[in-house]
């Protein structure tokens, strides 16, 4: 049997507007194997942060509800947890690096004392041997004058600093599992680079296991061993990077492989897919690609398809397919 560090199962978090109550995530369910990688890929507003979020139970701090759902971390239930015992798991065996990195890091504590207090609390390291971790933390994430930086506040850094100090501050306690969302997307290339460098060091050095969101495909196939596509708070399609690479059937997951920049030729125009993330509120029933999909038929406006595995480790979320299968496209 597979060594699963994590398996979410039937998970729906939803937020009440003044349009009626929307679901964010929609009853997604995935395994992340242990020392894998597992990417979560699809455009802004997809639901791939209140996925983390949930994982992580910080939704409700955001006016969110988890409605249902379990989130099985080594075979315990988060969701069932006392504040108490989540708190303790977050951050020491679980850590998450957040999309806005300004907003994460404490303004009135500076650089050292923010990852300082963590290794205090999760790991009792204390003096000297916290600054030294510290200062060891802040060189592995590429930080030159570390001894400096750790008297600095947060405002005084560039953004792209604030993530590294994040990616510090994530990996100090060495946690089992990392949930990274866009933590490359402030940086420049070439630190882009050495970050994912970096996560995929500690991936095999210390046996991490690592949800990896972004909106950037060629990220992704730098980290990812799976991946899997939302599209309005569901999974379209999940297989290995490989398989999705090769073999990707979504018309979503199409679209998205062929709109990568790295397709084109400079001076050429890019492709995109045609028209806009639909609100959550203005989904009815159907599927809800529907709108934009080239392959729409009347079926896909009436009725939703199920996710169904096409091949063992590959599921899709679409009735094309079914055609494909019955010879019939
Ligand atoms: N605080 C909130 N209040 C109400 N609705 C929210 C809130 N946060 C998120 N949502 C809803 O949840 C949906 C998913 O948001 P989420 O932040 O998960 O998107 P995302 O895939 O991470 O997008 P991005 O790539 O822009 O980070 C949004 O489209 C929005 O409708
Ligand atoms: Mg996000």
């Amino acid at each position: 049997m597979e060594d699963n560090i994590l398996e979410v199962t039937d998970l729906i978090t939803s937020f009440k507007g003044v349009e009626g109550k929307i679901k964010a995530v929609d009853g997604i369910s995935f395994n992340l194997k242990r020392g894998k990688v597992l990417g979560i890929v699809g455009e802004s507003g997809c639901g791939k942060s209140i996925t983390a979020m949930s994982i992580m139970r910080l939704v409700e701090k955001q006016g969110g509800l988890i409605e249902a759902g379990k989130v099985l971390f080594e075979g315990k239930d988060l969701l069932k947890l006392s504040d108490l015992d989540m708190n303790t798991i977050k951050g020491n065996e679980i850590s998450m690096i957040f999309q806005e990195p300004m907003i994460s890091l404490n303004p009135v504590l500076k650089i050292g004392d923010q990852i300082g207090e963590i290794l205090k609390v999760h790991r009792n390291v204390k003096g000297n041997d916290n600054k030294k971790r510290v200062i060891e933390m802040l060189n592995l994430v590429g930080i030159k004058r570390a001894d400096e930086i750790i008297n600095e506040y947060p405002h005084k850094l560039s953004g792209g600093m604030c993530q590294r100090v994040m990616i510090a501050m994530a990996l100090c306690c060495t946690p089992k599992l990392l949930i990274a969302d866009e933590p490359t997307t402030a940086l420049d290339v070439t630190v882009q680079a050495q970050v994912l460098d970096l996560i995929n060091d500690l991936k095999d050095e210390l046996n991490m296991s690592v949800i990896f969101i972004t909106h950037d495909l060629g990220v992704i196939c730098e980290v990812a061993d799976d991946v899997m596509v939302m599209y309005a708070g569901n999974i379209v399609e999940k297989a290995s990077i490989d398989e999705i690479f090769d073999n990707p059937v979504h018309p979503y997951t199409i679209g998205l492989i062929n709109s990568r920049p790295e397709n084109f030729k400079k001076g050429e125009p890019l492709k995109c897919i045609r028209g806009k993330v639909p609100k959550l509120s203005d989904i009815l029933d159907g599927c809800p690609f529907a709108d934009r999909c080239d392959y729409v038929m009347d079926k896909c406006k009436k009725h939703k398809p199920n996710l169904q595995i096409i091949k063992p480790g590959h599921e899709v979320r679409c009735f094309r397919y079914d055609l494909e299968k019955e010879g019939n496209l």
